[in-house]
């Protein structure tokens, strides 16, 4: 017998040491305690569902879906330790311990002091922007630019006047290019729009994982090189740090000189370079619900403050339960596990790997926590003006019950750089069987791609469009 002996020489740790090369299969780093039945529906029951909802997949039922990729957000399963948390909540109005508890894991993992509870990120994206650009108009004429607004941070923004940029390099605009780090800035671009517009630019901002272009990485680099630019222009930085510990481990993976160390030693490395952060915590901070506010500038801080007693809550819950407090203390520690990063990095990946070898093309290389498919290339007979992203997100719905996400020109109009689709992955949510099934579906969609229909909006509201709007079908000639 060739290899290894099976069983370890206990007494001698050397010999431990070749079964480490049999770890191939990277497992769940959990087991399931509780666990949620899944409907199964029929493809009769799902084109019934579909017409009801006039195309909209956010308009169809949750317990009509089979496997929900609609987002990664609040919709991750908490572990033991959360619902702990959960059941030691104090639900005191003012100064209660969770809040305390909260405080203490933000601050050591941020490195910030100046700490917000907000329900959620957009809370905080809107009490940002009325701190620092104002509301009722007041952002007219002013401009901010980010490597890729997220949709409601555009809307924020967008809603006090301010005008947007999206400021990515070429291979972020790219979906074929490998690059390592395509959430990237444009430093020239960034410097140029400074250089020119330095008094109408009330901050400049950065989204970690850059969730717009298929949840791709920033490096510390582009990131340090954005703080001089910030510095030489005396402009505040701005994350936006929903998948901060995503970007960290990207960083540790990929970034030259980053690889011996400690997640959370790059997470807060990737904190102590900005003026200030807006968190949905239902990403990264693995809860259901929750965001966070930081601020370096005590004014601002300051102000921030008496908004959010304004409209959200006392400061020590910012419109949350003490509970909430908890289950977030917790989620944030848990999600810089090592452990947890490689399986939620690699589970996406292999996803990405699956499609790729079925020759479905997605933006590459796989996200941090998606894999958005290119729906041009998927259904290249539908022009952008009928959605290809609609056809293939409402295809794959029709299909195999699983529910997508467009990312084009139904959600982000003229700004959008790319038709996709996302397929995003709640965290601690699914196993690899579920992904499996997702696979076979999207192959079979794709055999039978060119019969797809198109899309038309019959009915839509003035801004966050996809969330409502209705949908005809455009069915062409050879369908
Ligand atoms: N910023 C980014 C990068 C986001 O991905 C999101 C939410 C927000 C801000 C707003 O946070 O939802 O808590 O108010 N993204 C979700 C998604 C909705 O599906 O990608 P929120």
């Amino acid at each position: 017998m060739s290899g290894p002996p099976f069983y370890p020489n206990r007494s001698d740790p050397s010999s431990l040491r070749p079964y480490t090369s049999l770890m191939k299969t990277i497992i769940e780093p959990f087991r399931i305690k509780s666990v949620e039945p899944i409907r199964m529906t029929t493809i009769d029951e799902r084109q019934n569902a579909l017409k009801k909802a006039h195309y909209n997949l956010f308009a169809i039922p949750s317990e009509d879906v089979m496997i929900d990729l609609l987002t990664d957000s609040g919709t991750g399963a908490m572990s033991s330790e959360q619902w702990a948390g959960i059941m030691r909540g104090d639900e005191s109005y003012a100064g209660a311990p969770s809040w305390y508890r909260f405080r203490d894991v933000v601050e050591n993992i941020t490195g910030m002091s100046n700490i917000l509870p907000t329900h959620q990120g957009r809370a905080s994206e809107r009490l940002l922007v009325e701190v620092m650009i104002g509301h009722g108009g007041a952002g007219k004429g002013k401009i901010v630019p980010n490597n890729a607004h997220f949709d409601t941070t555009r809307a924020n923004i967008e809603h006090s006047g301010c005008a947007t940029i999206d400021l990515l390099t070429p291979e972020g605009q790219d979906p074929n290019s490998d690059a390592p780090f395509k959430g990237n800035m444009d430093l020239d671009a960034l410097e140029n729009l400074l250089s020119e517009r330095a008094a109408d630019v009330p901050f400049v901002m950065i989204t970690i994982t850059c969730n717009s272009i298929g949840g791709q990485p920033v490096s510390l680099e582009n990131m340090k090189a954005v703080r001089k630019i910030c510095d030489k222009y005396n402009k505040p930085f701005i994350l936006d740090a929903c998948r901060f510990a995503e970007n960290a481990w990207f960083i540790k993976q990929r970034e030259p000189g980053q690889q011996d160390r400690s997640v959370e030693d790059i997470a807060r490395e990737q904190f102590d370079l900005c003026d200030g952060s807006t968190i949905s915590a239902k990403k990264d901070g693995m809860v259901n619900i929750g965001g966070v506010l930081l601020f370096r500038d005590q004014e601002q801080f300051v102000a921030a403050s008496n908004l959010l007693i304004l409209t959200e809550g006392f400061m020590t819950y910012g419109g949350l339960a003490g509970r909430d407090l908890e289950a977030m203390a917790v989620g944030f520690q848990e999600v810089l596990s090592e452990d947890y990063l490689r399986y939620r990095i690699r589970s996406t990946e292999y996803l990405g790997e699956k499609l790729l070898e079925a020759g479905i093309q997605i933006v590459r290389p796989a996200g941090g926590h998606a894999i958005y498919i290119d729906a041009a290339h998927f259904c290249p007979h539908i022009p952008p003006n009928e959605f290809p992203g609609q056809t293939l997100a409402v295809a794959l719905y029709e299909a195999g019950g699983i529910r997508s996400c467009e990312i084009g020109s139904v959600m982000m109009g003229e700004h959008a750089h790319m038709e996709l689709v996302r397929l995003a992955i709640p965290r601690r949510t699914y196993t690899q069987s579920h992904i499996d099934y997702v696979i076979e579906i999207i192959k079979e969609v794709k055999a039978n791609a060119s019969s797809l229909p198109g899309y038309r909006i019959s009915e839509e509201p003035a801004a966050l469009r996809h969330f409502t709007a209705k949908f005809e079908q455009v069915v062409h000639a050879n369908a």
